[in-house]
């Protein structure tokens, strides 16, 4: 104990002498001579006298000012090339932002030699052109947005060497060629808009939206897919809603991906009846009951299974006819609303690049159908084929919670209170325990984040989605969508585990109170992780910072804030065997009401030591209340 007190002495007083003293005079003399040799229109306060890294605008050192690590000069009215030999000197800096000025000339390569770079933001200039031909020198970098320039020629295959990344901005340039295969799990963000490119979107960047590619003359679908062939339609006899001539023209026409379904199921259909025209879908339809069932079809392929509990009364048939609207894009693939005839609705799961055994998947199944508990989104059915698997949930008329916390804010948004954010924490702590504790305690959910995280009929959280990832193949890419939720130790599916789920829970917790999304662009400058971002407000003590606007309306809830902030930052702690077990998490949860029972409603009285759920994990958060 003693030891350890002299040790933090001598560290805090070292960093103060230090910070007092010390100046990274080499980087400072990179960015005299950066900006002396250099047209700038507004006056920048670099002067040779001041310290760098306390005055300088747009100038960020690093915790022992020993170096410059970021670089922000947006808007200076700089004009001409960038100098040479100036800001490709500040060895270790790690974001460099010279968007909206007047640079000209061609791609700055000599930035290549910036090996730590995370961030390069040179949009809005001049700059002209080729790309360099090896980005892989860029081993950290995170977001490269090179958007509203004159870049011309192609884009580099290198940039698929950029493992790190997780946005790409090329919008409005002049480039052209092919979009190379960019296999990218981390890329969230891209923008490859109005530029002169032609060819076919690749398939490991379809799971971006069609915007991302507007104003080239790509194609946004293989028109060789089978899927999306109008000759793979089999010939429709009768009682489709839908006229063959309907659905062939929605498919060969441009809008397809909400019909794929119905074209998709028409086959199968389509195949079935070939094979048993006896068996009447009608017939089936009443045989179904609250048992678990398959449709009784002989051929094993083509069935879909249905669980105990389900009052749901369909066949393919039904699915066919009904009509379906596309709810989302997630990580296993896409999730349809498909209205019933008997005005059930549910969600239709169609899962894409899951490349799964029967056995393994009926056996998953299995267990996900098993479940039942308030808290966790029934699986109601599933069908397998070779090239076909879908999954039959309840449909959510109130949408994810993902939906509900970042859907339009502003005009006429009924935001999400506290009352109803706690219940959502509680409810989804519920079920992720409930999960943790089958399969003899080993089941992972694998994929828990805010979009698939609904409200029960009770406004709980409900989670959805379980057991899918730990089905794919480890080297599948599919946990990609889920970076910013993502345990920094799951490299793949093979390390997910619960330590993993309490992760991404807590990266949940935090989005909850903050309103924000786990990586998001913010005002056009950088990407942000939420983690980081909470971890480092909370580091400043400027915790009351970090909470969404929409709640600080409401009074008294501060204590319960900081409690499930608390919470939130020891299950994302770096380290799996430091995360609190989901069990214990949910009894924080629960208390973090009870923290505050004891108070008057309306004093706000706070009373010390009244936190005693949450204590243990005080240290973790670097807060200096506690210092022990
Ligand atoms: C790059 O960053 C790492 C980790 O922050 C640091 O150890 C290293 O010294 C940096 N490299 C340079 C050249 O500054
Ligand atoms: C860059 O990546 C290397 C290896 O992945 C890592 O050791 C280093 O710390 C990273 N640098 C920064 C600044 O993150
Ligand atoms: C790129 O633009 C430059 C002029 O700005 C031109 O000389 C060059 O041929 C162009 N390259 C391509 C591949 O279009
Ligand atoms: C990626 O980097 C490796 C090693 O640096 C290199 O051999 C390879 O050509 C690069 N890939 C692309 C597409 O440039
Ligand atoms: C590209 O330019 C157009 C027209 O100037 C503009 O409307 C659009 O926002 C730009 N796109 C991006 C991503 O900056
Ligand atoms: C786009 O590419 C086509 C064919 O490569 C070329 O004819 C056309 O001039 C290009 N347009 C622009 C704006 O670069
Ligand atoms: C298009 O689809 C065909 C058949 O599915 C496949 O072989 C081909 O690789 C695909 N092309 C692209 C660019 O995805
Ligand atoms: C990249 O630049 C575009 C404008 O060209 C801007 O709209 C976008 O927000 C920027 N993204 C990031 C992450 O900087």
């Amino acid at each position: 104990m003693g030891k350890k007190f002299i040790f933090s002495a001598i560290l805090v007083y070292g960093t103060l002498f230090l910070l007092a003293r010390a100046e990274p005079v080499e980087d400072k003399q990179a960015l005299l001579d950066f900006v002396g040799n250099i047209y700038h229109s507004k006056k920048l306060n670099w002067d040779q006298r001041t310290s760098a890294c306390s005055r300088w605008t747009g100038v960020t050192c690093n915790h022992d000012n020993s170096r410059v690590i970021a670089v922000r000069l947006p808007a200076i009215g700089f004009r001409g090339k960038i100098p040479t030999n100036t800001l490709s000197r500040l060895s270790a800096l790690q974001i460099l932002t010279l968007r909206s000025n007047g640079f000209s000339g061609p791609f700055p390569s000599e930035l290549l030699r910036l090996r730590n770079l995370t961030g390069l933001y040179l949009h809005f200039n001049n700059f002209q052109g080729p790309l360099p031909v090896d980005f892989s020198v860029w081993r950290n970098l995170s977001v490269l947005n090179l958007s509203n320039n004159g870049f011309n020629g192609s884009i580099p295959s290198s940039i698929s060497n950029l493992t790190h990344l997780t946005a790409l901005y090329l919008a409005n340039n002049s480039l052209s060629g092919d979009v190379p295969d960019l296999n990218i799990p981390s890329l969230q963000l891209l923008d490859l808009s109005n530029n002169n490119l032609t060819g076919v979107v690749p398939q490991s960047l379809s799971r971006f939206p069609s915007s991302a590619f507007l104003g080239n003359s790509i194609s946004l679908q293989n028109s060789s897919s089978p899927v999306l062939s109008p000759t793979s339609v089999p010939k429709k006899k009768h009682s489709s809603k839908l006229s063959e001539p309907a659905i062939l023209g929605i498919v060969i026409g441009s809008c397809t991906v909400a019909f794929v379904l119905i074209a998709l199921l028409l086959i199968i259909t389509n195949r079935r009846k070939k094979d048993n025209e006896s068996s009447s879908a009608t017939s089936q339809k009443k045989g179904k009951s609250t048992k678990r069932m398959v449709s009784d079809n002989q051929e094993g392929n083509n069935r879909i299974t249905f669980f105990e509990g389900c009052n749901l009364v369909f066949d393919l048939e039904d699915l066919l006819r009904a009509s379906a609207e596309v709810l989302g894009k997630g990580t296993f693939g896409t999730t349809y609303k498909a209205a019933l005839e008997d005005a059930t609705t549910v969600a239709v799961k169609r899962l894409r690049e899951v490349i799964v055994g029967r056995k393994d998947f009926e056996q998953q199944m299995e267990i996900v159908g098993s479940i039942r508990h308030e808290n966790v989104a029934p699986l109601r059915a599933y069908y397998y084929s070779k090239d076909e698997k879908l999954m039959v949930y309840d449909y959510y008329n109130q949408g994810s919670v993902s939906a509900l916390l970042h859907a339009k804010r502003g005009e006429n948004r009924i935001p999400l209170d506290w009352e109803m954010r706690l219940k959502i924490a509680i409810g989804s702590a519920r079920g992720i325990a409930h999960i943790h504790s089958q399969s003899g305690g080993k089941l992972v959910h694998g994929n828990i984040k805010a979009s698939n995280i609904f409200l029960n009929s009770q406004q709980y959280g409900c989670v959805s989605d379980l057991g899918l990832a730990t089905l794919m193949s480890p080297i599948a890419p599919p946990i990609i969508r889920t970076a910013g939720y993502r345990a920094p130790e799951v490299t793949d599916s093979r390390k997910l585990s619960q330590a993993s789920d309490v992760y991404s829970f807590g990266v949940f917790l935090l989005e909850l109170l903050t309103g924000k999304s786990p990586v998001h662009a913010s005002g056009g400058e950088e990407v942000i992780h939420l983690v980081r971002w909470v971890q480092s407000v909370v580091r400043e003590e400027w915790t009351g910072e970090v909470f969404d606007i929409e709640l600080l309306r409401y009074p008294n809830i501060e204590e319960e804030m900081v409690a499930m902030l608390q919470i939130g930052l020891s299950c994302v702690s770096r380290m799996p065997e430091q995360r609190p077990k989901i069990a214990d998490v949910l009894k924080m949860v629960e208390d973090i009401r009870s923290v505050n029972a004891g108070n008057s409603p309306s004093g706000g009285t706070r009373s010390p030591g009244s936190t005693p759920a949450v204590t243990p994990y005080v240290g973790e958060i670097g807060s200096s209340s506690a210092p022990h």
